[in-house]
């Protein structure tokens, strides 16, 4: 593509469909997002570092909570499925949204108290719930523990003192097209119970003094990017009998590349209460509870180039080394998700412009690869690389290989940045050792 055509690209939007919706590129491609310069963002507060358009966090949470709303005649909520970015000032974000969320760990728990939630707009989840997750969920009275396993009632059962409503997860046997990793709904998923368990469980519940049975919960797994695997998981839990909840949990995919188009929350949603108004009774409350399609798009991350190795032969790549990688984004080896990048200076005609790269990470090991292949528009030591839809998992999944220190959140708004969550320091790094 020409410099002119590149530009139109940038025009018609393509690098800023996978940023955030706020994220505009100048005459030279030079990218800001809610009005903030990436590469003064990076002089600022230095890399690798995760930028998060708060807005669009909130207005995300707003179109799921009014599309469901519309969609579904009976009480619907939306609740935040939190592992996808668990910071005390994402939680507050979505509380101050109205919307709900879920935990998976009384740690999670604890953030979401902080961020603001009301133990009323909690439910709480796990396979593998301890004493303390239990525990700590009765004690502050979350609105619904999720019964994954019949041992879930033998432990809510042992430490309740007084009524406790739950939702039980059912495996609805669908395989949905995603990674392995994270598919949750087939046959011999770790989560929930099999139809035919549930039908034990069920009757157990119903004859239980301190646990109330509201609903079923199902959620067949992430990154989906169809939407006829959501409505068999609807019909598959509709045979249960009929209940006053059910939350039909998350799973919908983020766009990350420009090859992929992920249904939009309205087609998703237009799918899922088609189903639940086929075989789901009337009335009765339908929960979401989406992260990565939630906060995917909203964040990105900003790197420094470190490094340039030029391919011995003209079929290789470019190399193009950074001061970050599986330590900051893990979703690239755990799952083979595939990111975009451009540099921060030159975005015009990202993913078409500029020499074939290979944008790989810091860490001691070959896999630490960010992206396989991706053109990069003259790539320099020094240079920022902005990478999209890092807004999911990515923080969550942070870590200190090799003792990088994990990346600060920089929420940016209407110009103005701040940072809400800071960088590691070399202390933190050994302020647990004894
Ligand atoms: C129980 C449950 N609900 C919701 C989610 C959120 O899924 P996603 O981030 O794909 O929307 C997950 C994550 O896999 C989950 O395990």
């Amino acid at each position: 593509m020409t410099r002119d055509g590149a530009a139109e690209a940038v025009a018609s939007g393509q690098i800023s469909e996978l940023f955030p919706p706020s994220a505009v590129g100048d005459a030279d491609g030079r990218l800001s997002v809610a009005g903030c310069d990436l590469i003064e963002l990076a002089q600022r507060f230095g890399t690798p570092a995760y930028i998060v358009d708060e807005q669009a966090l909130t207005d995300r949470a707003h179109e799921y909570r009014t599309t469901l709303a519309a969609a579904w005649s009976g009480p619907t909520d939306v609740m935040f499925a939190s592992k996808s970015f668990p910071c005390t000032p994402v939680y507050r974000t979505f509380a101050a949204a109205g919307i709900g969320c879920d935990v998976a760990s009384c740690g999670e728990l604890a953030m979401a108290l902080r961020g603001g939630f009301d133990p009323s707009r909690i439910l709480v989840h796990g396979n593998a719930k301890s004493a303390e997750d239990v525990r700590t969920a009765l004690d502050v009275g979350v609105r619904w523990v999720v019964i994954d396993n019949l041992c879930d009632i033998d432990r809510l059962e042992q430490f309740a003192a007084q009524r406790q409503g739950v939702l039980l997860r059912v495996i609805p046997g669908i395989d949905a097209p995603t990674h392995d990793a994270i598919s949750t709904g087939g046959h011999d998923s770790k989560f929930g119970l099999s139809l035919a368990e549930a039908e034990v469980a069920i009757a157990r519940l119903r004859r239980s003094t301190y646990l109330r049975l509201d609903g079923i919960h199902v959620h067949i797994g992430s990154q989906i990017l169809e939407t006829p695997p959501f409505a068999a998981a609807v019909n598959a839990v509709s045979t249960l009998g009929e209940f006053e909840v059910y939350d039909l949990g998350g799973g919908l995919g983020a766009r990350y590349t420009y090859d992929e188009h992920p249904p939009s929350v309205a087609d998703y949603i237009g799918e899922l209460t088609r189903a639940a108004s086929t075989s789901l009774p009337t009335g009765s409350t339908v929960l979401v509870e989406p992260g990565r399609s939630l906060v995917a798009r909203a964040g990105c991350t900003i790197y420094e180039v470190q490094t340039i190795k030029r391919p011995a032969s003209p079929e290789g790549h470019t190399l193009v080394g950074v001061n970050g990688g599986m330590g900051d984004n893990l979703e690239v080896s755990l799952y083979g998700t595939r990111f975009e990048a451009t540099m921060a200076a030159r975005s015009l005609g990202a993913g078409t412009v500029g020499e074939r790269c290979r944008l790989v990470g810091h860490h001691c090991e070959s896999g630490d690869c960010l992206i396989d292949s991706v053109r990069l528009d003259s790539p320099g030591v020094g240079d920022i690389v902005a990478m999209p839809t890092t807004g999911a998992y990515c923080y969550t999944m942070a870590n200190n290989y090799n003792a990088s220190r994990r990346p600060p959140v920089v929420f940016v708004r209407d110009g103005d940045a701040r940072v809400v969550v800071r960088r590691e320091t070399i202390d933190d790094l050994m302020a647990r050792d004894v």
